[in-house]
This record gives structure tokens, C-alpha cells and sequence, in this order.
């Protein structure tokens, strides 16, 4: 029987009572437990280097967490690399994998002494034109794709993402012709993977693409490391997983004379079992089909469940022993799509309680919206008895911070 839900040391209604509800938590000792063990997962391999994919979670507190484990940082957007420079991370750190760059999203990581990572042909023409003589890394689509769902999927002829393995060819081309020299290549195939056949696949595609390339100094295999989400779901085994890539990358480093570097840019698997919503419930009520518990948060601050049907396993954290019963958990957005879950079995749900969303640490914060004209919530770091606000809960004034009145 479980006595108390506890973050750390703090119970979630001593969370809510100090720092307001709905409220973001993250647990520090679970991001820093992430990242040893995948690096211990990779630790046969020399030189190596682990990114993270901070469109997961892009809070400075978070990325500072991570930059002192030693990470890197992946980002997708001028955004987040001001972020990450905001947050102390140095720009040699920063590999910046833009989508349908523009010529001053390039020009800004070029100030900013980023790295690069081209994905279609036509931007590094136009890269080469605006910066001969330079390096960049380019995004390559192996044809193999995996994922939770189908919009997450970024490998294949059904994802806009890379530029085809076949066309590597071209990439030559264009290198030749501005001496823009490729040192390094790169894949994301997609989100929350849980197959290990799949991401080996892609692993045989991208060694095959670089044997082509000649100058590289790193090899990035990108994210989509999966997290279980659902009770029972069988977590990745990263030793045996890691072990086969481990040994044909060595096979390729061999082959190709060089010990290029071996780097990886996983997001959700840092981040996401470290995150929870924690949200009050307002109003209980029945129709003849369904029990509905509204909360006084919606897919305004986790769109996961109403995006992607992403199953979030949700605790009522003032009665975790009582008598359980089916139970639709809403939203306060103003359409039927705001659902948390529905007919989840739960202990009885009552107005006042506390609910805890888990593994709410990628993608939920940097998913939210104002949408109903309704504020961010706040997001806090605990760290074991230690509890600190790393995000003001957004005011009214800041929704219109941007506004512009007539007269
Ligand atoms: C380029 C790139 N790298 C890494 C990631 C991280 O993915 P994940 O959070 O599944 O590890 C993403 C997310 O989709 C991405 O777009």
C-alpha cells in the first residue's frame, strides 16, 4: 500500500501550496540518473558525445542540468539556440539541425559559431554560395522510420525531414563546388522508438551513407530513445542495444581509417520520466455513459493525450488507496478533445484533489500554448528536499505583451 506520493521529499499538495496549481514539476536526481546510464550504455566507445535534444524541454534550469552531466545540446530553431547560450552552454556544443532555413536563420548560426546540420539539398547550395570554404554537418533520411505515432516519424519517403541516402552523391557535389567540407553526418529517425530493430537499421543505412563522405569528423545517430509510458511497457535495454551499435560503428571506424567521433541527441529519454503535471480538480460530475474529473489544466499545458492519444499514467495523490472506479480526467479548454484519459480506473477522484500527470518532462511545457487565452503554468526543479521556482507562473499582462491597442 502506498503511504504518500512524494517528488523528492515534497508531497504534491506541499507543491501546490506553495507554488499554485497547475504546476510543472521536474525531478532533478531522475535526469541526472538518465544520463549516467546512457552514458554508461555507450562507455565502451571512445570519443564520444551526448547532445540533448532540448525541443523536449527547454527550460535553462533543465539545460544547465545537462550541461553540467557533460551534454551537448541539439537544437531546432534560433530559439533554442539562444537558449542554449543563454543557459552558458558554448557554441562548439550547439548543433543546430534546421528545417526550411532561412538565409537569416543561417546567417545567425553562422554568427553564433554554431554547428550546422543541413537537411535538404537546396539549403546547403545555398549555404555553399553564401559561405565557401566552410563545414557543416547534413541531415540524412536512411529510409527507415520508427516512432509513437505517425507524426513523430521522421524517416522514410512520408517524413519532409533529411536529404535521401541515395542523394549523397549530390551532397558531393555541392561540397566540391563551394569546398563546403562535410564533417559530419547525421539521422533522426523519430520519437519514443521501443523497437531496437528499427534503430539499428537505420544505424546500417547512416554507416553505408558515410562511407561516401570523406572528411567527417562525427557521426550523429540522433534521439527517439523511448521511455514506457503505459504500466507494464517494457523499457529499451540500452546495454544490449548500445552494445550492437557500439560494435558496428568500431567495424565502420576501422573500415574507414579514422576514430570519427560517436554522437547522439536523445530528448524524451533524459527528460521525460523526470516531469509532472500537477493539477487541481474542480468539478466532478456524471452523465449516463461517463464520470468526468475537470481539472484546472488542459491540453493548453500537455497536448500529448489529445495530439498523439498518448496514454499518460495519471495518480490521484490525495486518495491512493481508496476504492477505485472508471473515470473520464478533463480539461478546462473549451472543446470535447480535452481529455487527460478516458475511463481510466482510479481511486474515487473528489473535488480538491490532487492529480500528478507522470513522464510529463518532454514535450509538455515546450507543447503548451496560450490557447483560451489562458497563462503558462509555473515549472519547478526539486532536488531531493530542495525545491526551487525555475518558471514564473505567466500573468494576464503577459498574455498581452505583445499586443498592440487601437486607439
Ligand atoms: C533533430 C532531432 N533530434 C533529436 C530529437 C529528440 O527526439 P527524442 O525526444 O525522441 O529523443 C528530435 C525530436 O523529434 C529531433 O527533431
Amino acid at each position: 500500500m502506498q503511504q504518500e506520493f512524494k517528488i523528492g521529499s515534497f508531497t504534491a499538495k506541499e507543491l501546490i501550496e506553495k507554488f499554485g496549481s497547475p504546476l510543472y514539476v521536474y525531478d532533478e536526481n531522475t535526469i541526472r540518473t538518465r544520463y549516467r546510464e546512457l552514458k554508461e550504455s555507450i562507455e565502451t566507445i571512445e570519443n564520444k558525445k551526448i547532445l540533448y535534444a532540448c525541443k523536449a524541454n527547454s527550460n535553462v534550469e533543465i539545460i544547465k542540468v545537462l550541461k553540467e552531466e557533460g551534454a551537448g545540446m541539439d537544437v531546432v530553431a534560433p530559439g533554442e539556440v539562444y537558449t542554449c547560450l543563454k543557459a552558458g552552454v558554448s557554441n562548439e556544443e550547439i548543433l543546430f539541425t534546421g528545417n526550411n532555413m532561412t538565409n537569416e536563420e543561417l546567417d545567425y548560426a553562422v554568427k553564433e559559431g554554431v554547428i550546422l546540420n543541413i537537411g535538404d539539398l537546396s539549403t546547403l547550395e545555398r549555404y555553399g554560395e553564401k559561405y565557401p570554404n566552410t563545414s557543416v554537418c547534413v541531415r540524412i533520411n536512411p529510409d527507415v522510420g520508427g516512432g509513437h505515432h505517425h507524426h513523430v516519424i521522421t524517416g522514410g519517403v512520408e517524413s519532409k525531414f533529411g536529404i535521401y541516402f541515395t542523394d549523397v552523391p549530390e551532397i558531393l557535389k555541392i561540397s566540391e563546388k563551394y569546398n563546403v567540407i562535410i564533417k559530419g553526418i547525421h539521422q533522426h529517425i523519430g520519437s519514443n522508438i521501443l523497437d531496437e530493430n528499427t534503430f539499428l537499421s537505420a544505424v546500417d543505412v547512416l554507416l553505408k551513407s558515410a562511407k561516401e563522405l570523406p572528411d567527417l569528423d562525427f557521426i550523429d545517430f540522433g534521439g527517439g530513445l523511448g521511455i514506457p509510458y503505459e504500466p507494464g511497457e517494457k523499457r529499451l535495454n540500452l546495454i544490449e542495444l548500445n552494445k550492437k551499435v557500439a560494435a558496428n560503428f568500431k567495424n565502420f571506424c576501422q573500415e574507414y581509417g579514422k576514430e570519427v567521433e560517436f554522437w547522439i541527441e536523445p530528448g524524451r529519454f533524459l527528460v521525460g520520466e523526470s516531469g509532472y503535471l500537477l493539477t487541481t480538480v474542480n468539478t466532478v460530475k456524471s452523465n449516463p455513459s461517463y464520470k468526468y474529473a475537470g481539472t484546472d489544466s488542459g491540453f493548453n499545458h500537455l497536448v500529448r493525450p489529445t495530439m498523439y492519444g498518448s496514454y499518460h499514467e495519471i495518480v490521484n495523490t490525495s486518495n491512493l488507496n481508496g476504492d477505485h472506479e472508471k473515470v473520464t480526467i478533463c480539461g478546462n479548454i473549451c472543446e470535447s478533445g480535452d481529455i487527460f484519459a478516458r475511463d481510466r480506473v482510479l481511486p474515487i477522484i473528489n473535488e480538491g484533489d490532487i492529480l500528478a500527470i507522470l513522464n510529463a518532462g518532454a514535450y509538455g511545457y515546450t507543447m503548451a500554448s496560450n490557447y483560451n487565452t489562458r497563462p503558462l503554468p509555473a515549472e519547478v526543479l526539486v532536488n531531493g528536499d530542495q525545491v526551487r521556482l525555475i518558471r514564473r507562473r505567466e500573468t494576464f499582462e503577459e498574455l498581452l505583451r505583445n499586443q498592440i491597442f487601437g486607439s
